[in-house]
């Protein structure tokens, strides 16, 4: 298993870039099934979870082509002729937006069976809103053996209000949404720029999607959607995550395409700890404290703090002058890393969803070890500020979300490199 070196204490400068989005490719991807045609996503970032997308779509039938369009990754997914609706254990284990799969084969084929996706290990993950608005649409769905199985030989326009605007019973939703016969109107819908991207495609295959991006989305159902070619917007917890890291060690540094505005919440909470940040047309540039204040923080749906970004923020945080909590509203259990983090010397108090952070002078280098995606970054984040050297194992957990996360620090000057076992 690979693992990362860092020799933390310098300052991050100069300037990195963001690839696109992995939140916005996964349904993407799942959304070329829909058509009977060959759609193509360009800026397609080279990820596990990515792979694993790539891997249910080859394994329904569909080819997925990869190729290079003016130095980007593009992939051509051809879905003209699907030879299954099913998608094995194996693949469905791998990560959770698997489950996506389910709205866009259902509509489009009239069944499917998938299992319980699995996911990161950052608390329970039910999909019962992802299976109650399916029902509500018509389909009929049996769950035994850790099988779902779902069938509609037609799916009906409905209104759903949803109990939690979940991203991706959202996204779920409208893309079996954009196949039924008549209106679907989603109530209570997440409002990630991720669902204006999904909307947007969905709309340039020929369905008619309106409202994404506020919490009511309609959906005209059609008779047939078509291909479609769409970039891939810009990853605003990679973006996230590098500003964060650069704060962390004082530094200063230009996040090439960066969004700003989505990025409105963090923007604003890096200010709160006395980092400059400017948006300008070609990323955020962000020059952080020589010790960040302390700043309470909560996690929300969009347009709040975004939970993905939760983990980085509070290793950011550990090393501010004061006290800052820290909540997490959207996920159970979400603070796994804490006990990682205080081999590096951080005072961290974890009482259920709420994290207390003594802000300490300094943190000092430790081996480390990363359960999951975002968690892996706070430890990266951590490792950087820390003094001494840091290993960090785990690190296919933060492949599942950044692309050679090692070569877009160093570009920063970071002291960082990935050993692989055995070599
Ligand atoms: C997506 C993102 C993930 C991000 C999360 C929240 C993708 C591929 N992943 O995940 O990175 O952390 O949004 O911003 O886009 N819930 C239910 N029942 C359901 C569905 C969700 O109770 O049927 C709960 C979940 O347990 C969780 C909360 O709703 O507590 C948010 O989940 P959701 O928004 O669905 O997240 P994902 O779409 O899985």
């Amino acid at each position: 298993m690979d693992h990362l070196l860092v020799q933390g204490g310098r300052s991050l400068e100069g300037e990195t870039a963001v690839g696109g989005a992995k939140n916005a490719v996964l349904p993407a991807l799942a959304a070329a099934v829909l058509a009977a045609d060959t759609t193509t996503l360009v800026n397609v970032p080279r990820l596990r979870d990515v792979d694993a997308m790539t891997a249910i779509l080859r394994g329904l039938g569909a080819t997925v082509e990869e190729s290079l369009e003016a130095g980007e990754r593009a992939l051509t997914v051809d879905a003209r002729r699907l030879a299954a609706v099913s998608v094995p254990d194996a693949l469905m284990r791998q990560m959770r937006s698997s489950i996506f799969i389910m709205g866009a084969l259902l509509a489009r084929c009239g069944e499917v069976t998938v299992t319980q996706p699995g996911g990161c290990a950052i608390g329970p993950r039910p999909i019962d809103l992802h299976l109650s608005g399916l029902r509500r649409m018509g389909a009929e769905i049996e769950e035994a053996g850790g099988y779902l199985r779902a069938r509609a030989r037609k799916l009906y326009g409905a209104d759903i209000t949803l109990a939690f605007p979940s991203v991706g019973a959202t996204e779920n939703l409208m893309m079996a949404a954009t196949l039924a016969e008549g209106v679907t109107v989603l109530h209570n819908a997440a409002r990630e720029p991720e669902i204006v991207s999904l909307a947007e495609l969905l709309n340039a295959m020929g369905a008619d999607v309106r409202g994404a991006g506020g919490d009511t989305i309609v959906i005209r159902g059609v008779r047939r959607v078509h291909g479609a070619r769409q970039r891939v917007i810009p990853d605003r917890i990679e973006a996230g995550t590098y500003l964060l890291a650069v704060a962390a060690t004082g530094g200063r540094a230009l996040v090439r395409g960066a969004r700003a505005d989505h990025l409105d919440a963090v923007l604003a909470f890096l200010r709160d700890t006395g980092a400059e940040v400017e948006a300008s047309a070609d990323g955020i540039r962000v020059r952080g404290p020589r010790r960040p204040l302390a700043a309470d923080l909560r996690t929300l749906p969009y347009p709040g703090f975004p939970t993905d970004l939760q983990n980085p923020a509070l290793a950011y945080l550990l090393r501010a002058e004061g006290t800052s909590v820290v909540t997490e509203t959207v996920f159970e259990s979400r603070f796994r890393v804490a006990d990682e983090l205080r081999r590096m010397g951080a005072s961290l108090h974890v009482d259920g969803r709420t994290a207390i952070v003594r802000g300490a002078q300094r943190l000092t280098g430790a081996w480390v070890e990363a359960h999951e995606l975002r968690g892996g970054a706070a430890l990266v984040i951590a490792a950087l500020s820390a003094e001494g050297e840091s290993r960090i194992d785990g690190l296919q957990h933060i492949d599942r979300g950044y692309e050679r996360i090692e070569e877009k620090l160093r570009a920063l000057g970071a002291e960082i490199e990935r050993r692989t076992e055995g070599a």
